[in-house]
């Protein structure tokens, strides 16, 4: 059965919604790494690769890979992908769109009997949010050949270790380093992901072509204060850790504000064992700091940490600040800007080039090989990391179309 451009949209998003049944949540999506649902997503993905025609298997960390093979043995090969674990209430879209477009156009080639002059892999990366273990891009780094085995020590909320969670699932971690392509057999990257922000809705534009991805690091701090009794231990004598930890809330949002695209985030922020009548006295938070470039982003996180110990030698705390990981900004290749671009004219729309706020697995492959980025719109305001993040079937169809048409031209 051939699907014909124009029906790539709603074979896309009732895929979508197929994969979206295995989650961890009983109301809402939540798949994250080597769970049970992430395994069943993983079989999924693997089946209707090789319902496709392609040859399908999953790796040792769980990426799902699917080659369409060129006639050439020796071809070089051309990865077109994104991920397919979740955040906690995630929407259908993130990562698991450009997997399924990207199935369905190998499909399409497949089909048609279009061979093109390099190899064809269609990727599912295992764990690029990094939320069981704090380490994104876990798939794609593998791939990439940017592997760290000092994740393999974290543990998730279980106390977990992901190396245990490898080491059950028969990963033989020296296998994890086998999975690195080398460079100079690699053609290029192209992923095809939802923009999660407003800019093509607002255009009224179905995909936009992506110039870089902004570079990233992440913090989990905790402040140390002194527990006490909320009705006898007087205000002035206090060492309240959590109403630090709001004050540096507070410096965070505004240092961020102080850049065009500067931005940072205290996404998780709890107190251990907290009760209604204990004067705090621990709060741990996480911290998000990212930027168009790296400068504004170092400048704002060397702030940032020079306030959290201003407000914690005031207010008689300490903070531990550990760093999670430091992702560097990176640029699309202009050759694979301009191979986007000019598709995305073929299909008669108008092709923006728009940066990216969010990370992408792409942002592995930069430096490894050239990579490009096709956004395409969402709906609802451009939300995502949530349940209302939507895109339309033609939507849909045409980024499909595009990245058809994309693939096609690389190959003259
Ligand atoms: O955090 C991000 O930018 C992406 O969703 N992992
Ligand atoms: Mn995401
Ligand atoms: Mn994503």
């Amino acid at each position: 059965m051939v699907t014909a451009p124009g029906q790539f949209g709603a074979r896309i998003l009732d895929m979508a919604r197929r994969l979206a049944q295995w989650s961890e949540l009983p109301d809402g999506l939540m798949c994250t790494y080597f769970s049970s649902a992430h395994k069943a997503a993983a079989a999924q993905l693997r089946e209707w690769m090789g319902a496709a025609g392609l040859q399908a298997e999953i790796d040792a960390v769980g990426n799902v890979v699917g080659r369409y093979p060129s006639a050439a043995e020796a071809a070089r090969t051309l990865i077109v992908g994104s991920h397919y674990d979740t955040v906690a209430n995630a929407g259908q879209f993130d990562g698991r769109l450009g997997i399924l477009a990207a199935l369905v156009v190998a499909e399409h080639l497949h089909r048609t009997g279009r061979r093109l002059p390099f190899h064809l892999d269609v990727v599912g990366f295992s764990e690029e949010e990094g939320v069981r273990f704090s380490a994104p891009y876990l798939g794609s780094a593998a791939i990439a050949g940017r592997f760290d085995a000092g994740i393999l020590e974290r543990c998730d909320e279980n106390g977990t270790s992901l190396a245990a969670v490898l080491r059950e699932g028969g990963v033989d971690l020296a296998a994890i380093k086998m999975l690195a392509r080398r460079p100079d057999t690699l053609r290029g990257y192209v992923e095809l992901h939802i923009e999660q922000g407003p800019v093509l809705l607002q255009r009224g534009l179905p995909v936009g072509v992506v110039t870089g991805i902004a570079g990233s690091a992440r913090f989990r701090i905790t402040i140390h204060g002194a527990a006490g009794h909320a009705g006898t231990v007087p205000m002035s004598a206090r060492h309240d850790a959590a109403a630090a930890a709001a004050e540096i809330v507070l410096a965070v949002e505004q240092r961020c504000a102080a850049a065009a695209t500067l931005v940072g985030t205290v996404g998780q922020l709890a107190v251990p064992h907290g009760l209604i009548n204990v004067i705090p006295g621990c709060c741990e938070f996480s911290l998000d700091v990212r930027a168009g470039d790296d400068a504004t982003r170092d400048a704002a996180i060397a702030d940032i940490l020079t306030a959290i110990a201003r407000i914690a030698a005031r207010r008689g705390v300490t903070a531990d600040v550990i760093e999670l990981g430091r992702h560097a900004a990176v640029p699309c290749a202009p050759a694979m800007q301009t191979a986007l671009a000019q598709a995305v004219a073929r299909a008669g729309t108008e092709p923006l080039h728009l940066a990216s706020g969010a990370g992408h697995d792409a942002a592995m492959f930069a430096g490894v090989t050239d990579i490009g980025m096709l956004f395409v719109r969402c709906g609802n305001g451009g939300i995502s990391h949530s349940p209302l993040e939507t895109v339309t079937s033609a939507d849909a169809d045409l980024a499909a179309r595009v990245l058809l048409d994309v693939l096609v031209n690389l190959a003259k």
